[in-house]
């Protein structure tokens, strides 16, 4: 198949926030527990944190993590993990059906956070509780001192505040499985209340709504409407929520899925700009997409009930679920104009690209390496190329482009970087850029991720599916020849020469 693409500075989609590269860690299976705390382990260091995943929690070059939950922040009671060790109590997580031993907790984490070179998104628990104990816990983070909070914050050994600048308030507040779960109107008023009283303590801080859990959420659209009526100029980021599945083994239907993607995120700026216009608002809503992934791998695997960190979610990810996952992040970044925070969930061992062995090694999932290469390369303004490629008929979709591909350039460092999938299982691309007012940029790296049967899939034994350099795609005056191999993500790096 032939395709073309036309790139151009002026077509700027938006600034990248570096934001949109951020995951998410919750007091879940072993992704706290076996994951990135673990004092046994031979590679964890005095704090209990183990270095093998910092190391790659550094690779991925995550610049902030969602904490504590999920659907855990709901029943959290933030004070529980908090102060010695030894008088810490167990709770019954009625979220995921375990004990929480709460030997990790919020200061932990936010060490942990300095290690691994990232920013803390914390969340509140809205669920079972209110907006006294979520100003309370700002106050203990993030107020110096000569207050009670911030006072017993400094008797617990940490003398300077937090300042963590991201905060959710609440997890999910529309799904049925949540602790504490409510109305949308509730929910809004609730949000607002708690969002003004955090703010009051702590002005330079900005709040996260809940939007609908997902999509397919009965509610949604109503949802954020009613909830942004209510709050809208208490917060500042409206979330979205979206896992996908391949059940059916439908993989042209699982591959076209950035369609509904790209649907569900319109759908939701719509509804912030509704509001907007309904109040005559200077003030734009912007979008936190604070969980997203594949998940369903893991489905229905059993655990122990009440035991600590059990495995849950343990999904071992393969071939095709990276090219959704690299299409995903184009479309997340075809949107970077709105969309300033998201969050890959989750970050390990949980629906992860990072897996462990408890007491054992380390290995990278699939989707680790298109998530690594837009975090580390995918730099500056999003640029939003035309395209012109075959498209296919499916079960589920119509008019499919084999070829999903987005450009980033930083001007500064005077790069250019083509993300490009196809989505084709048996023919190649023959892609032609027209690289127009770039004048002087060449190839300087081509990576691929390709030749894979789709279910294959990486082990603590086997690392196959990873990405391999490529001979330089030949340029020819302004444009750019390059093959793009079915079934494959690409990576085209191109500097001025
Ligand atoms: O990431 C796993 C779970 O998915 C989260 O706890 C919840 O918010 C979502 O339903």
């Amino acid at each position: 198949m032939k395709a073309k693409m036309t790139l151009a500075r002026e077509f700027k989609i938006g600034e990248i926030d570096r934001r949109i590269y951020g995951s998410f860690i919750e007091h879940l299976g072993r992704a706290v527990y076996g994951g990135i705390y673990e004092p046994d382990h031979i590679t964890a260091d005095e704090d209990g944190f183990r270095g093998d995943v910092i190391e790659l929690v550094k690779e991925l070059n995550v610049p902030v993590v969602r904490y504590p939950g999920g659907n855990f922040v709901s029943g959290y009671n933030w004070e529980d993990g908090v102060g010695p060790v030894d008088k810490r109590p167990n709770r019954l997580d009625l979220a995921w059906g375990t004990t929480e031993p709460n030997t990790f907790g919020t200061n932990e984490f936010m060490k942990w956070c300095q290690k691994a070179n990232t920013d803390c998104m914390m969340a509140v628990n809205l669920g079972t509780r209110g907006a006294d104990e979520a100003r309370n816990l700002v106050e203990y983070m993030n107020h110096k001192g000569n207050s009670a909070w911030a006072d017993l914050r400094k008797s617990h050994g940490y003398n300077d505040p937090w300042g963590v600048k991201l905060w959710c308030l609440g997890n999910e507040m529309d799904g049925a499985w949540q602790m504490g779960a409510k109305t949308a109107v509730d929910y809004g008023k609730l949000a607002n209340e708690a969002s003004k009283m955090m703010k009051w303590t702590d002005g330079s801080i900005e709040t996260v709504l809940c939007g609908s859990s997902s999509r397919n959420s009965p509610t949604f659209g109503e949802w954020e409407a009613q909830s942004l009526d209510i709050a809208y100029d208490s917060i500042d980021y409206v979330s979205l929520h979206q896992y996908y599945e391949n059940r059916a083994g439908d993989t042209p239907s699982f591959l076209a899925r950035t369609l509904e993607l790209e649907e569900f995120i319109y759908s939701v700026i719509c509804v912030c700009d509704y509001i907007k216009a309904k109040k005559r608002s200077k003030k734009t809503i912007n979008l936190s997409f604070d969980e997203w992934n594949v998940w369903y791998h893991s489905d229905n695997a059993p655990y122990e009930r009440w035991s600590y960190s059990p495995p849950r979610l343990e999904d071992i990810y393969n071939f095709e679920d990276a090219l959704l996952v690299g299409s995903m992040l184009i479309t997340l970044l075809r949107h970077c104009d709105r969309i300033k925070i998201a969050c890959l969930a989750q970050l390990v061992n949980v629906i992860a690209p990072i897996f462990t062995k408890t007491g054992g090694g380390v290995f990278k999932q699939t989707i680790f390496y298109p998530f690594e290469h837009l975090s580390n390369f995918g730099r500056g303004v999003a640029l939003n190329p035309i395209i012109t490629c075959e498209k296919y008929d499916c079960k589920e979709f119509t008019d499919v482009p084999y070829v999903e591909a987005i450009a980033t350039y930083d001007e500064e460092n005077e790069s250019l970087v083509i993300f490009a999938v196809n989505k084709s299982a048996d023919e190649q691309q023959e892609l032609t850029v027209n690289l127009m007012d770039f004048d002087g940029y060449k190839p300087a790296e081509f990576i691929s991720m390709d030749g894979h049967d789709k279910n294959d899939v990486n082990s603590f034994e086997s690392d196959f599916v990873k990405p391999h350099a490529n001979n330089l795609p030949e340029i020819d005056g302004a444009e750019l020849n390059v093959v793009l191999k079915p079934f494959s993500w690409n990576v085209i790096k191109l500097k001025k020469f």
